[in-house]
């Protein structure tokens, strides 16, 4: 007798590979953060235009946790960024940027070209449209005094 089970849920899908890590949101960081994910997306073989378009869109948004997130945080409160990766089949990579920071009031607004809440501190607003238009998708979801986290995608090009 045969049988076949029909799963309500489809499985999700398991990465290649992956790595998760933490440091502190100093901006010696930035460019540690960088190299990581740098390093990870390399075992795909990508192109160095492709590295480059990861690392600048991973430099922004931590960039962002370091400059925004902690900006009025007690210095006693562990000031973390987690960031983390994963790849899977057919180069698919993704990205995650994490704070436990002031979060995003209003999302919409903050992704905006040229809006930015700190002008004075010369920031150009853009951070957000680079880090889109570097990536293939951005998701970002924020909770006001919890934290930001950011979702890059991005596809290299496997043959
Ligand atoms: N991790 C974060 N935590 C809190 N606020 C953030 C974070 N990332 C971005 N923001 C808010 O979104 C705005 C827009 O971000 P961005 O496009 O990078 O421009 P900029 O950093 O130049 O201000 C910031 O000015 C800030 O108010
Ligand atoms: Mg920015």
């Amino acid at each position: 007798m045969r049988s076949a089970t029909i799963s309500k849920h489809t499985e999700k899908e398991q990465p290649i590979n992956f790595f998760k890590c933490e440091f502190p949101a100093k901006s010696i960081n930035e460019g540690f953060a960088r190299i990581i994910a740098s390093a990870f997306t390399s075992q795909l073989d990508p192109t160095i235009a492709e590295i480059s378009d990861i690392k600048t869109a991973v430099s922004e948004a931590v960039t962002n946790c370091i400059v925004h997130a902690y900006k009025d945080s007690d210095k006693a409160v562990k000031q973390v960024i987690t960031l983390s990766g994963e790849y899977y089949i057919n180069g698919r990579v993704v990205i995650l940027i994490k704070d436990k920071g002031c979060g995003i009031p209003n999302i919409k607004e903050a992704m905006q070209p040229l809006y930015t809440t700190l002008p004075s501190e010369e920031r150009s607003g853009m951070g957000f449209s680079i880090m889109a238009s570097f990536s293939d998708k951005l998701k970002v979801s924020s909770a006001v005094k919890k934290g930001t986290s950011v979702r890059l995608e991005k596809r290299i090009n496997v043959t």
